[in-house]
């Protein structure tokens, strides 16, 4: 075995496991990502668990994400919120895409599932 034929095998490896690497990530990130714009940006008022439990969000009067009303509140409607603000509820329309609002919105939802 020559030393260029083991580099040609290491070579072959490494870049199989990279390829095995990135397949492995890209749909972790898709879904982490309206957990990281959430832990950001949301869970200061809205609490971790979206009850709204935290000094801040008594002090303003957050609504649980996971009460009955809530939970009737279309995704549209959550959107809306997020965009335009409501009360005490920061507007995220410059701050925030459209995916982003999207994933956020979707992770939210997870949250009341627990
Ligand atoms: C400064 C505190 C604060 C922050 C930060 C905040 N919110 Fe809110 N949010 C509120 C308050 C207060 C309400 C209740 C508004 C009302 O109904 O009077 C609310 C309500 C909501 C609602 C409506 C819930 C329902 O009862 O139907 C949604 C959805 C929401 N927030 C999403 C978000 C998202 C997403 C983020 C982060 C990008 C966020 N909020 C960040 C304070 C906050």
């Amino acid at each position: 075995m020559t030393i260029r034929g083991n580099w040609y095998v290491k070579a072959a490896v490494a870049l199989t496991a990279l390829a095995v690497i990135l397949l492995l990530s890209a749909p972790a990130q898709a879904q982490g990502a309206g957990e990281k714009v959430y832990k950001a940006k949301c869970a200061g008022c809205h609490g971790p668990d979206g009850a709204g439990a935290t000094a801040a969000g008594k002090a303003m009067k957050v609504t649980s994400l996971c009460s009955d009303e809530a939970k009737k509140a279309s995704d549209a409607a959550w959107t809306e919120i997020i965009v335009k603000g409501k009360n005490k509820m920061p507007a995220y329309d410059k701050k925030l895409s459209e995916a982003e609002i999207k994933d956020v919105v979707a992770y939210m939802r997870s949250l009341c599932k627990k």
